[in-house]
């Protein structure tokens, strides 16, 4: 229902510079918070839809501006400790100590309210949550709209929370009376949220203040175990964690395991889906975004800063619905510091949706082929280019050599003509000898004939995975050298290979498929 919704207000988008805040602005967005109108503005965590806490009214056209469902309690920003008093029934001496820690700044949390608060704004529950935010920008809206703004994340219910004014613009244009553009924020994902109410105090949402720092300051402090496991039965305490939320258009997956196993397991899914003709998302670090090789690829940050991570998230994941990608695969963050709101984030995003890479990836039984000839500098080198051509399940280095190299030949001229006929090359090929480096047990080696075959496995002590292409295929062909002969024999001999290669790439596709 809520992209139905009819546009009905203007929304101004005020700029507004940190450095310099322009008071008339600011008591202008005041003034329209007081009268129980709605101004979004930036905090250090995400862009926050504000209204005034204390009246009932207010907060329902939050409500429905969001399209949130009304029993999902809105955050009380404050801009001065001392406001606290008037809205908490109670302030534990640990509340304190914390506040004298992390205020201002990403921390959100929950006392007893007092009478002030509507429960409109806290979605029924004798409970308030309240934060002190860093931006100053967005302390000074607080104090101009009379000290107390209730402010959810300023995007549509289920949509990934804004971190510029650009995003809240989209979600919220036609819905707000006000934007103020603060630039991007600092940190990216929401405010972590400590219930107060209980011994000792819980954390309900994961954010830039870790349990770590948490328990520096007041001792123990529990985790709702709903953020813990997946297959929790029970509600999570903090009601808008049970939500959807965060989600992008397409299905999101998340791949974890070893980084290496992950690039080659999102490679492998990234193909499958090109095979069908349909295009994967892929979210990927500096650090790999080099590696993928189909899809549409976005960079979320380096793995060496867990916040360029943060700050990223919510973006990527909007980015990806301005794309027509039929799913995304993410890869997995290290879940320590911000990391574990991260990876908080991106699993309520993938629906819980996360496979393991190596169970991915350990179907694949060779990772290398070798094609093996008398000179490594005709029928070798063609085999690797058609098999390069070729569309794989999987992932190979495809390579070849020569079992009499004796210096690092060129391709023969004849074998390139054939080649370049039809829009190939070996240019850069050059012969290799075969050598024991070969005969890993991840490698498949393929020779022309047999001879070559039965001398490797005289030659070497450990053979493994030496077959002649024919044998492999189970054609029995044999792949002649047409060294010394006119034109027209290499063009038989790639004619051949060619057709045996396509035959090849079924017989490694189909192990691929054989899961
Ligand atoms: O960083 C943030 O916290 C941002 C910025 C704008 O300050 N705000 C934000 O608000 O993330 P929102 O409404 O998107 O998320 C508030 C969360 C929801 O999951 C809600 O259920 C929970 O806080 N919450 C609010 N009051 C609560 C209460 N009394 N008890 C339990 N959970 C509460
Ligand atoms: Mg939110």
């Amino acid at each position: 229902m809520n992209n139905v919704i009819i546009k009905f207000m203007k929304t101004l988008v005020k700029r507004i510079d940190r450095n310099k805040i322009d008071d008339d602005i600011i008591l202008q967005a005041g003034a329209i918070l007081q009268r129980g109108g709605l101004v979004a503005f930036p905090t250090e965590t995400v862009y926050g839809l504000g209204a005034n806490a204390l009246d009932e009214e207010a907060a329902k056209k939050t409500y429905e501006a969001k399209g949130r469902p009304a029993d999902n309690p809105l955050i009380v920003h404050i801009a001065e400790l001392s406001y606290l008093d008037k809205i908490v029934a109670d302030i534990p001496k640990k509340a304190i100590e914390l506040a004298a820690a992390f205020w201002p700044g990403p921390l959100t949390m929950i006392f007893e309210k007092s009478s002030a608060v509507p429960y409109g704004t806290t979605g029924g529950l004798d409970t308030v949550a309240v934060r002190l935010p860093d931006d100053e920008i967005a302390r000074a809206l607080i104090l101009a709209g009379g000290g107390y703004v209730s402010a959810p994340s300023a995007n549509t219910s289920g949509r990934p929370s804004p971190t510029s004014s650009r995003h809240v613009e989209e979600d919220m244009d036609g819905r707000v009376d006000m934007i103020l553009d603060g630039g991007s924020v600092d940190i990216g994902v929401e405010s972590t949220i400590v219930d107060m109410t209980v011994t000792p105090p819980m954390i309900l949402r994961p954010g830039a203040v870790t349990k770590g720092m948490l328990e520096a300051v007041i001792g123990e402090v529990q985790v709702d175990k709903t953020l813990l496991s997946e297959c929790s039965i029970e509600a999570p305490k903090a009601p808008g964690m049970k939500y959807r939320h965060y989600a992008p258009k397409a299905p999101l997956t998340i791949v974890e395991g070893d980084i290496k196993d992950v690039v080659r397991a999102i490679k492998q899914l990234a193909f499958a889906m090109h095979r069908q003709g349909k295009t994967a998302g892929i979210i990927a670090s500096s650090e790999t975004v080099s590696l993928y090789t189909s899809g549409i690829v976005k960079n979320i940050g380096t793995r060496a800063s867990q916040s360029s991570i943060a700050k990223n998230l919510y973006k990527v994941l909007r980015e990806f619905d301005e794309e027509s990608v039929d799913c995304i695969y993410s890869e997995s963050f290290a879940a320590d510091g911000i990391g574990r709101a991260v990876m908080n984030r991106l699993e309520k995003a993938a629906a819980h949706q996360i496979i393991d890479a190596a169970e991915v990836v350990k179907h694949q039984e060779y990772r290398r082929v070798v094609f093996v000839s008398t000179s490594d500098n005709c029928r070798g080198p063609v085999a690797a280019e058609l098999l390069r051509n070729q569309e794989l399940l999987q992932e190979y280095v495809i390579e070849s050599r020569g079992m009499i190299v004796l210096f690092p030949e060129p391709p023969n001229p004849k074998a390139e003509a054939i080649m370049k006929s039809r829009r190939m090359t070996l240019e850069g090929q050059e012969a290799k000898a075969f050598s024991a480096e070969d005969l890993d047990e991840d490698t498949l080696v393929l020779t022309m004939e047999e001879p070559q075959k039965w001398k490797i496995i005289t030659d070497y002590e450990y053979v493994r995975h030496v077959y002649t292409l024919g044998e492999f295929i189970e054609s029995g062909e044999e792949v002649p050298s047409a060294h010394g002969q006119p034109l027209a024999e290499y063009g038989k001999t790639f004619e051949l290979l060619k057709g045996m290669i396509i035959k090849l790439a079924d017989k490694l596709n189909g192990a691929a498929g054989e899961k």
